[in-house]
């Protein structure tokens, strides 16, 4: 370790010396990069994420690698998201909410009801054919720059007291939602009414009722241990839902041609690692959430559907919003 540790010290010290400030250091140099996550170390997330680093820094000689700094301890996403943007962290695992706040073409993949399962979500999201300049439309404005996606899976609603089969049950509910005006429209759409929090604030939220019900995976539902103070999870699969890697730009930019791609070639493999590993996750969540003692139940679909469905039409207000909401339900 002490020898690692001086070999980066000597790294750093040696960029800079020999090419001074505003230099173009990393063409020769690189970075062990911070990457804010807000999930566990048992995360699918985490776990992708900590080999695409490893893989990196492997495929680099060392000169890039990435850490992975799980449980929100560089901050929640809105602040991770500003943080990656001033340069002060270099990557960031964010939800589509967060990015829908910067530019609204990014709320057509955070509809309910846009992708039909995970395999046609990963196919819309990895062609850019459909994609267009989506990802990249941050650059300027925001000094950030979207890799690609990593799934959430189908997201359904829990609760404190008593299972969900229809709409109605939810009146009268507060459900906590991520920071999304769609989001916010959805819950109120489902029946309850919305309250948008960070994600690492919800287990008190619901433990001392400040909320009484909130939507997500199995995957964040258990390894968040939502279920042990909302044991209900019924499966109203409203959406299926979209992570993305952010990295600031301009680090981004200093790749050298060949470790750009060898980044781009690791990343591939991460979130192919990542979507494998997610099937596995829900089933082991499902699982060890009932062995906690969590029920989960089936909802009238077709009562969800029909209140969930007009929200698009809601929503979409530009060409470009409605073009990528229609090439991306023409793949489904
Ligand atoms: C999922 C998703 C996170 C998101 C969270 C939330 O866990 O993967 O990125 O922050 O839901 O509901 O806030």
């Amino acid at each position: 370790l002490a020898g690692a540790t001086a070999l980066v010290l000597a790294a750093c010290g040696g960029g800079a010396d020999a090419e001074g400030e505003g230099g173009d250091a990393a063409a020769s140099g690189g970075k062990t990069m911070k990457l804010a996550l807000n999930q566990t170390e048992e995360h699918p997330s985490y776990i992708a994420l900590d080999h695409f680093g490893e893989r990196l820094s492997e495929a680099t000689d060392g000169r890039w690698g990435i850490e992975v700094y799980p449980n929100e301890t560089l901050g929640a996403q809105q602040e991770a998201l500003q943080l990656v943007s001033s340069g002060s962290v270099d990557m960031a695992i964010v939800s589509g909410t967060q990015l829908e706040n910067l530019n609204e073409d990014f709320l057509v993949f955070n509809l309910p009801k846009v992708f039909d399962s995970v395999e046609h979500q990963m196919k819309v999201v990895q062609d850019p054919e459909i994609t267009g300049d989506l990802y990249s439309s941050l650059e300027d404005s925001n000094h950030i720059t979207v890799v690609g996606g990593f799934t959430q899976g189908a997201r359904s609603v829990y609760t404190k007291d008593a299972p969900v089969k229809t709409p109605a049950d939810l009146k009268g509910k507060k459900m906590r939602v991520q920071e999304s005006d769609l989001h916010i429209a959805m819950a109120q759409a489902m029946g309850a009414a919305a309250t948008p929090m960070a994600y690492g604030e919800l287990y008190t939220g619901l433990q001392s009722g400040v909320v009484d019900a909130a939507e997500n995976n199995e995957v964040s539902y258990f390894t968040q241990k939502h279920y042990e103070v909302a044991p209900y999870f019924s499966y109203t699969n409203h959406l299926v839902g979209l992570d993305y890697l952010v990295v600031n730009s301009d680090l981004l930019n200093e790749m050298s041609e060949e470790d750009r791609a060898a980044f781009d070639k690791e990343w591939t493999a991460a979130y192919g690692e990542h979507t494998q590993l997610w099937t596995e996750s829900t089933e082991k969540a499902i699982a060890d959430a009932k062995a906690g003692g969590a029920q989960f139940s089936e909802v009238d679909a077709a009562a969800f559907d029909q209140v969930l469905t007009p929200l698009a039409d809601q929503f979409i207000k530009t060409d470009a919003q409605r073009a990528l909401y229609d090439a991306a339900r023409d793949a489904a």
